[in-house]
């Protein structure tokens, strides 16, 4: 343990850690720790655990404090489910007016939010996500949505994980109409409101990647256009001007077409 406010261990829930507990503690190379871990103060920022409500990070500081999970059946994502998605500056922004099934490739898949919008729409989407915490988190999203209702079965059936730096996906290993970036955390966030699952993992997550060269990486894969999702007022992903811009009150989605 480094006593690093960032820093992470896996609470086992019982005095003995389960068979799934040990293996997911192995797999993703974090220390197990006993409930009496815990104590008066933690020397650790935050636990990954394994409740009956699924896998979760919870933040131990004041300004951390509570779980992130991934849960598809949330009211939020739910309401924006219904609200056609087609008709939302992100399903604009795919190009799904012209077209439903479209092939995406999100390479930074983070929460999969993004993802099951677009997979709610009726696109296919492969999901890249290069931490190991966060893939984890996906996984057992995807797993719970699976048992959760039809309507989630048949929505995650059209996504596919993978663990994998985009940076090192090749083009040959599928066909993609689009592909969808989303690389970087805001940088300013209201820590206490409903934001806090972003600053939990800004805390935690690898340097972001360079984004010209996510974006030229893109280019090259993308069969139709290349979407960056920004901040509303961030700069444009490696300088570069997009063909179309749909800006939201706090979000921006840029489009480079492929010609
Ligand atoms: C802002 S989050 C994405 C949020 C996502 N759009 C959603 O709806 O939840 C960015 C994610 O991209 C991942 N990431 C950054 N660079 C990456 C790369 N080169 N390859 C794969 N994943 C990457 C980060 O680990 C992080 O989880």
């Amino acid at each position: 343990m480094t006593g690093k406010p960032t820093s992470l261990v896996f609470l086992q829930q019982k005095a003995k850690a389960s068979d799934t507990e040990r293996e997911l503690a192995q797999r993703l190379q974090l220390e197990l720790v006993q409930p009496t871990a815990l104590g008066e103060a933690p020397e650790f920022g935050y636990v990954l655990e394994l409740t009956d409500a699924g896998l979760g990070l919870r933040g131990m500081e004041k300004e951390t404090r509570g779980t992130l999970r991934v849960d598809f059946a949330a009211k939020s994502l739910q309401r924006r489910v219904q609200q056609s998605v087609k008709s939302q500056d992100i399903g604009k922004a795919v190009g799904l007016t012209r077209q439903s099934q479209l092939r995406v490739l999100d390479a930074t898949a983070g929460l999969g939010t993004d993802a099951f919008l677009l997979a709610s729409a009726g696109c296919e989407v492969t999901l890249l996500e290069r931490s190991a915490i966060v893939y984890a988190l996906l996984q057992d999203g995807v797993s719970r949505a699976r048992e959760t209702s039809s309507e989630l079965r048949d929505v995650v059936s059209r996504i596919t994980l993978a663990q994998q730096d985009f940076l090192r996906f090749q083009k040959q290993d599928a066909d993609f109409d689009v592909v969808y970036l989303d690389p970087m955390f805001p940088a300013k966030r209201n820590r206490a409101r409903a934001k806090k699952a972003m600053f939990f993992l800004q805390q935690l997550l690898d340097e972001p990647s360079d984004e010209a060269l996510l974006l030229a990486h893109a280019r090259s894969i993308a069969n139709s256009r290349v979407v960056v999702k920004r901040a509303r007022l961030a700069p444009l992903a490696g300088g570069q001007q997009p063909d179309i811009q749909f800006k939201g009150s706090s979000s921006r989605f840029d489009v480079y077409l492929i010609r």
